[in-house]
């Protein structure tokens, strides 16, 4: 196991039939998990809940973040607004090892209709495991300075 233990996750409605699985899951293999909460079945609003965990990660309070939506896509969209965050939506183990070991992203984005409670855990298992391999780190430097000149505007 790595040492990153605390995570910040966030849901919406369309992750409620898998929250509490995943969220026990974490615990279970020995993260502390900042849970924003959830709306309950009715309708919420994604960018509500990915803005507090984008906020928890840039912050420092957590190591990464994992938010859950039908797609995982809106997650990412809005996490990805929050300065020091990349957010990367995945959908296989390839793409949960590579979203950490090439694209360095803290926040882990995954649907809820597009893979099995099982694959989720498995995802983002994998995806904490995983370290960052500093041959990339050009290119994530490149984001970085890209963000930079896109706020001093
Ligand atoms: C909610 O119906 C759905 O749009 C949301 O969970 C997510 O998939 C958005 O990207």
């Amino acid at each position: 196991m790595d040492n990153i233990k605390k995570l910040a996750f966030g849901t919406d409605h369309a992750a409620a039939e898998v929250r509490d699985t995943v969220k026990k899951y974490l615990q279970d293999i020995g993260y502390e998990v900042e849970d924003f909460g959830f709306c309950g079945q009715g309708g919420c609003d994604y960018p509500d809940f990915a803005v507090q965990v984008a906020e928890s990660v840039a912050g420092g309070k957590a190591n990464k973040g994992v938010l859950i939506c039908g797609t995982g896509i809106g997650m990412a969209v809005a996490a990805n607004k929050v300065k020091g965050i990349i957010a990367a939506v995945c959908w296989n183990e390839d793409t949960a090892r590579l979203a950490s070991r090439h694209n360095c992203a803290n926040v882990l984005c995954l649907g809820s209709r597009t893979a099995t409670v099982n694959e989720i855990c498995h995802m983002i298992k994998i995806f904490l495991n995983t370290p960052f391999e500093e041959r990339h780190k050009r290119r994530i430097d490149k984001i970085k300075e890209i963000e930079k000149q896109r706020r001093a505007k």
